[in-house]
């Protein structure tokens, strides 16, 4: 069958050829539709994030999946039905409690490995195993945007995590500020839409340019941070109760303290590279306990949030799903995919012809 890999050697994806995987007990095989590609994806070819299958001199890349099911293999699913994999899997020959309790995706770094990204073959080949209890179903509508489950996934954990860091008292939040107008950025500002009043997008594009296009689509203000830095937000504009970073700009990290509104919460899910600069630790320190703020890190997300993006997605007007998808392409001219330009959003690698059940 046909795949996508990354070599050791290499950071250039390329279509090589593998067997197609048997399913053990308790797995499917899934025929692949559609797989996204997003900055983590980008960070995995560059080497920046990410490793190897243990042994193999090449990784099958892929995170963002959905698929139709081939092959049940007694594991209660129906041949047909549509699905998206999670991406944790534990590793080979080991389980802990994370695992047993679903919540892979609070296991630490060495408990689990991520298809695709960590570790283990990920999901742009034409047909892939998983077990069963790892795939998502989703409605056969749903299944062109297929791809936005797993990102909006990782967005459904972090904003159930924000909103528990202050369900201690009475908290009513009204504007937030995603940072970043990357794919992940601009799902995550409609999402928002739909549970605050105002929201800002922070960018740093001129016009014109499709994700600032989106961006007002969605009613959001766009901020470009090249004039108002993070830290500004509130003189600019006003500050906020919610920021969901998704540059991986390291700095916006400690700059988002200063954009919230008292009792507000950041979360961080950009994954940057080592690096050192200047910031007034005591002040920013002084101003998290004062104001009672909140930062939280996120990573990944569990069985629950793929549901929870499901049932999102499934409200999200198809005029702005299809505004995020930018490239459409197949697994043997894959290069576009990985055009990583302004033009770009969410490029999808789409597998086979449609067959009947799809
Ligand atoms: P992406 O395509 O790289 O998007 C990042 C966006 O941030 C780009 O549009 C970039 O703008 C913008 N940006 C970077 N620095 C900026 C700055 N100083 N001011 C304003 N905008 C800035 O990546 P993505 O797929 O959307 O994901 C975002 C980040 O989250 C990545 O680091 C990714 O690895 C991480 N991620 C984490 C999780 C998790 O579970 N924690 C899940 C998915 C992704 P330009 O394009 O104009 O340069
Ligand atoms: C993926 C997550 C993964 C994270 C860190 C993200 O792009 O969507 O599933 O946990 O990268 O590797
Ligand atoms: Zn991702």
């Amino acid at each position: 069958m046909k795949a996508v890999a990354i070599h050791r050697d290499s950071d250039t994806p390329e279509l090589v050829e593998k067997p197609r995987p048997e399913p053990e007990h308790g797995e499917a095989l899934v025929r692949t539709l559609r797989v996204g590609v997003d900055g983590t994806d980008h960070e995995v070819v560059s080497g920046g994030h990410g490793r190897f299958p243990d042994g193999a001199d090449h990784m099958v890349l892929g995170h963002e999946a959905v698929g139709v099911v081939a092959d049940p293999n007694g594991t209660g699913l129906d041949i047909g039905q549509h699905v998206v994999p999670t991406v944790r899997r534990k590793p080979d020959g080991q389980t802990n409690d994370y695992f047993r309790r679903s919540e892979a995706d609070m296991a630490p770094d060495g408990q689990y490995v991520e298809r695709g990204i960590v570790g283990a073959h990920g999901f742009m080949a034409e047909y892939f195993t998983s077990p069963a209890d790892f795939l998502v179903e989703i409605p056969a509508s749903l299944a062109p945007y297929g791809v936005f489950v797993e990102p909006l996934s990782n967005t459904e954990k972090a904003i159930e995590h924000a909103w528990a860091a202050r369900s201690a008292f009475e908290w009513n939040p009204e504007a937030a500020a995603v940072l970043g107008n990357g794919p992940l950025g601009l799902l995550t500002l409609w999402r928002l839409t739909q549970t605050v009043d105002r929201t800002y997008c922070v960018g740093r594009r001129d016009r014109p340019d499709i994700t600032l296009d989106f961006i007002d689509e969605v009613g959001s203000t766009y901020v470009d941070s090249r004039e108002t830095p993070v830290d500004e937000i509130p003189a600019a504009h006003e500050v906020v109760d919610v920021v969901y970073e998704a540059t991986g700009y390291a700095p916006h990290a400690f700059q988002s303290i200063e954009a919230l509104a008292p009792n507000g919460v950041a979360a961080l899910l950009g994954i940057p590279d080592s690096w050192t600069f200047e910031i007034d630790g005591g002040g920013l320190h002084t101003e998290l306990v004062l104001d009672n703020k909140c930062l939280i890190g996120s990573v990944n997300s569990g069985y629950t949030h793929f549901e929870a993006a499901r049932e999102r997605l499934e409200a999200m007007p198809t005029d702005l799903l299809d505004h995020l998808i930018t490239t459409v392409t197949g697994p043997e001219n894959v290069a576009p995919a990985f055009v990583d330009d302004d033009d770009q959003i969410k490029a999808v690698v789409a597998f086979g012809a449609p067959q009947a059940e799809d």
